[in-house]
């Protein structure tokens, strides 16, 4: 992969609740982070940075762009405020937050734009967050597929999101699954409840296992140190295609994450 397996997740988490998270997650073994210019953390994500006394050469540091920053005017000195806030010259990956067509935002413009601040070297690598088939295939087509690191999706096991995944494997473009754990939604399902169990283990790491075991990156949040130990733990856990077989029957088009008015549909 291009990109890391396993990251933090730090949407809805402010001020000294993100710091917390952010070093606790670095203190038990995290290295990626994942923050965005509307979580209105990044410069809390940095001060955590910074007092953890991790080397920035050692972590890899995700942000997206918002749609209000979208106008040619916009774009590029937004991501330089970010980095300023995150107290880095460079970011690791930047993305698209959501694509905005419905906005009036040209897919073309806003990569062609991204492509300007990867050559600038403000950010490593570059990729999508939220794009459909179409969406995605718009991206291509604007800077080419070799420069598109990942599609950033809501992606767990009440939302599979298959098509999409398909057509992204076959394009060679990583996949980074967003909350995996449904905010919580599918850690009750009583058929991870089982797998969990015959593997004396918790059922976030079941789910969290099943997107590792597919290929996916993950980025799961915690607040909580337990939870944030045992979720990195995943990585050692190891599902049988028959449990993998189980928990794909959980698809039930569950999804959590629409924003108006610009969210795109899904690929049935
Ligand atoms: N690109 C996008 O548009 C987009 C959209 C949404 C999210 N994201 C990214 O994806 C990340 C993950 O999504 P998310 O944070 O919304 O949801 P999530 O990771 O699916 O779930 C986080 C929730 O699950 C709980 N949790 C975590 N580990 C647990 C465990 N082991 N046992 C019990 N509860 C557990 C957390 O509570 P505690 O704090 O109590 O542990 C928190 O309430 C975000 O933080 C963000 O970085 C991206």
């Amino acid at each position: 992969m291009r990109i890391p397996q396993f990251g933090l997740g730090t949407f809805r988490l402010k001020d000294q609740a993100v710091i917390d998270s952010v070093k606790t997650a670095l203190e038990v073994g995290y290295r990626a982070i994942d923050t965005a210019q509307v979580y209105e953390n990044e410069a809390a994500v940095g001060q955590a940075i910074a007092e953890s006394g991790v080397a920035r050469q050692d972590l890899f540091l995700t942000t997206k762009i918002w749609v209000d920053n979208f106008a040619e005017d916009k774009f590029i000195s937004s991501l330089k405020d970010s980095l300023q806030k995150l107290r880095t010259d460079t970011v690791d990956l930047t993305l698209i937050h959501w694509p905005a067509p419905a906005l009036g935002v040209s897919i073309p413009s806003v990569m062609q734009l991204l492509l300007e601040a990867k050559q600038q070297g403000l950010t490593k690598k570059i990729g999508i967050s939220n794009f459909n088939i179409a969406l995605t295939q718009q991206a291509i087509d604007s800077i080419g597929v070799e420069h598109i690191a990942t599609n950033q999706i809501e992606l767990s096991p009440y939302l599979q999101n298959r098509t999409l995944v398909n057509f992204l494997r076959e394009q060679n473009i990583d996949v980074t699954s967003y909350m995996t754990l449904a905010y919580g939604k599918v850690l009750q399902d009583p058929t991870l409840v089982e797998i969990a169990a015959q593997h004396q283990a918790t059922t976030a790491q079941v789910a969290l296992a099943w997107a590792l075991q597919n290929g996916f990156a993950v980025i799961p949040s915690s607040t909580k140190r337990e939870n944030l130990i045992s979720n990195l733990k995943a990585q050692d856990l190891t599902l049988s295609a028959e449990e993998m077989q189980l928990i794909a029957q959980l698809e039930r088009n569950g999804r959590e994450v629409s924003p108006e008015p610009f969210a795109p549909e899904w690929d049935k």
